[in-house]
């Protein structure tokens, strides 16, 4: 079912997007979220729609000043050429008449989300509050589709509905990876914990030619294999698990790639000190992988057609522990830029470790979800995509 421009001249349409975006003193630090949802915004705009932006804000679950939407209305304004007519509560008694009366080149945002408890609790009632402002739905906020929160999960129920642009890109750019692109294909998979990646690796090692693993990830991982000494990452309860992944790898003819040294905290009175050990040394304090082990990543990088990268290798926000994810993170660039690899890196971290390297410009793409990007590709099922099984789409 197709929903053309013509179709929705004259219409409300609500668009749940994702503007979690970092603040400092009030100050938009990062704005590609904001930019991200521009396609869908020109197309509403063109179309001649009244556009009406819901988003959360933070983790708040009361009225704050600090994590209000108002804080990003000069920036929505800049990104989208419109004037923004703010409402102070989403849910306000008199949204639906401030609405009625802005103009059609006026572009409506309403308050923080969040600032309702009803919102994360997926409230029906509140939903169809917010469903009450508008005639047509979208959901441009891949990035929290995730959470079963009302304005993702119950506001569809309510309106006819659609994904925006780059709500549909982010998960063909995942469905491409495993479906179509060529190979050797290679993940990179790093992060501090390996309880939250159980269950992308367990997904994964079926799916790619080549799974790296970096950060206390690797650490557990080489503990499980062997290597008593790094008793500080072997978390018994997942023994089994790591067990499987190992089998499944060698069964679907994954290469397990384990760095094979590591950059080490020795002390940091003054000024950092690190030293380089081995895998088999015993320390407690590693904070980055070495630079063995980046020459070994980087030579199955020039194997592979394509990389997907989630989670950091090391503590790339602070040097010298940056290396490894900076060394890495320049050479799929370069790689990309040469046309022989195709990049996609998932969002969160690892995406605001790509700009601090200034990579991001030659990275095939760069998602802007952290949890849903990791979410969608362990291949669990989002409430955000559940809810749209009868979405139209854009014309
Ligand atoms: C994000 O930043 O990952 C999304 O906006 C979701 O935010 P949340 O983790 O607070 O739900």
């Amino acid at each position: 079912m197709n929903i053309t421009k013509n179709d929705l001249r004259g219409k409300k349409v609500l668009v749940r997007v994702d503007f979690n975006v970092p603040l400092n003193d009030g100050i938009v630090q990062d704005t590609a979220r904001i930019k991200n949802v521009n396609s869908t915004i020109r197309y509403l705009q063109e179309s001649g729609a009244k556009i009406i932006l819901m988003s959360h804000l933070g983790k708040t679950a009361l009225p704050n000043p600090n994590q209000s939407l108002r804080l990003l209305k000069k920036q929505v304004e800049e990104e989208f050429r419109s004037k923004i007519v703010f409402i102070d509560d989403c849910v306000a008694e008199n949204a639906a008449n401030i609405i009625d009366s802005a103009s059609v080149d006026d572009i409506i945002m309403l308050e923080n989300l969040r600032f309702h408890s009803e919102e994360e609790d997926c409230n029906e009632e509140f939903a169809k509050k917010l469903a009450s402002l508008a005639d047509f739905y979208i959901n441009e906020a891949f990035s929290v589709s995730h959470r079963k929160h009302a304005s993702i999960f119950a506001v569809p129920k309510f309106l006819p509905h659609a994904l925006g642009f780059a709500f549909k890109k982010e998960v063909q750019v995942v469905d491409n990876f495993f479906q179509n692109a060529a190979s050797p294909k290679m993940c990179i998979i790093g992060g501090s914990k390996l309880s939250t990646k159980i269950k992308l690796l367990k997904n994964l090692v079926k799916k790619v030619d080549k799974l790296a693993l970096g950060g206390g990830i690797a650490g557990a991982f080489l503990a499980f294999l062997g290597n008593g000494a790094l008793k500080i990452f072997d978390p018994k309860e997942y023994r089994d698990d790591v067990v499987e992944i190992i089998e499944n790898a060698k069964e679907h003819h994954c290469a397990l790639i384990m760095p094979t040294d590591f950059s080490a905290l020795i002390s940091d009175r003054d000024t950092i000190e690190h030293s380089i050990i081995s895998s088999e040394e015993s320390n407690a304090s590693i904070f980055d992988i070495g630079p063995e082990s980046v020459e070994l990543f980087k030579r199955h990088i020039n194997e592979s057609k394509v990389v997907l990268w989630n989670g950091p290798v090391g503590l790339f926000e602070k040097a010298p522990f940056d290396f490894g994810t900076r060394i890495l993170a320049e050479h799929i660039a370069q790689r990309t830029r040469e046309n022989h690899l195709t990049s996609v890196i998932g969002g969160g971290d690892t995406g605001f470790a790509m700009k601090k390297f200034k990579v991001c410009h030659d990275m095939t793409y760069i998602s802007t979800a952290g949890g849903a990007f990791l979410s969608y590709l362990e291949g669990s099922e989002l409430a955000g995509i559940t809810a749209m099984q009868d979405a139209y789409t854009l014309e």
